[in-house]
């Protein structure tokens, strides 16, 4: 290249055009650049507090769908009741006790069996809210989750009792 500029006539004005197309190309490379790195920081801040903003409610949500009987506020409306209103109880048995009182698993009363709840009926009430708090031989306490309120256990024994009178 060097030899071929200092061998022709055109070499200088060759080489201040090359030269000045240099200079224009990196001026403006650089204001290119510049520009598009501000809005590309600008555009990632954007993304980044658009994405904070998805993530939230959505943690939110998921954190309340893990735990329906105890978020739901028909948690007090309804405690104490039993049959068809009782939502909290047909809720946390639908999705934890029924694992094993449905089908009587581990020599668990069965749903709806009159003579297999009558004898525990019988204890009364507050034994049988005990046994389902604390526990009794293959009977987990809380059925296995301690993340549910006492309230919500109540409920879903008053449930269970009301399905088996
Ligand atoms: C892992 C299986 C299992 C799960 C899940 C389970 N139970 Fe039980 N449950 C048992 C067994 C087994 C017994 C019988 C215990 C015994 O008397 O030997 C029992 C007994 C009971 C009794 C009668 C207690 C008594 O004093 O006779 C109640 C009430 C009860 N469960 C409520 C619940 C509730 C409410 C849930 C859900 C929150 C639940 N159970 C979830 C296995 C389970």
């Amino acid at each position: 290249m060097t030899k071929v500029i200092s061998s022709t006539g055109s070499s200088t004005i060759r080489r201040v055009f090359v030269a000045g197309f240099a200079v224009l190309a990196v001026t403006l490379f650089r204001d290119m650049t510049g520009s598009t790195v501000h809005a590309a920081s600008q555009d990632s801040a954007a993304i980044k507090s658009t994405v904070e903003e998805r993530i939230k409610p959505t943690a939110e949500v998921s954190i309340a769908a893990a735990r329906p009987a105890a978020a739901s506020p028909d948690a007090s409306s309804s405690g104490g009741s039993s049959g068809a209103a009782n939502k909290v109880g047909e809720t946390t048995y639908n999705s934890l006790c029924m694992g094993c009182h449905a089908s009587g698993a581990l020599g668990s009363p069965k749903f709806g069996d009159k003579a297999a709840w009558a004898p525990r009926i019988a204890q009364g009430m507050e034994t049988l809210y005990n046994n389902a708090l604390k526990g009794k031989k293959n009977m987990p306490a809380k059925g296995g989750n301690p993340g549910l309120s006492d309230a919500d256990v109540k409920a879903t024994v008053d449930y269970m009792v009301a399905a088996a009178k």
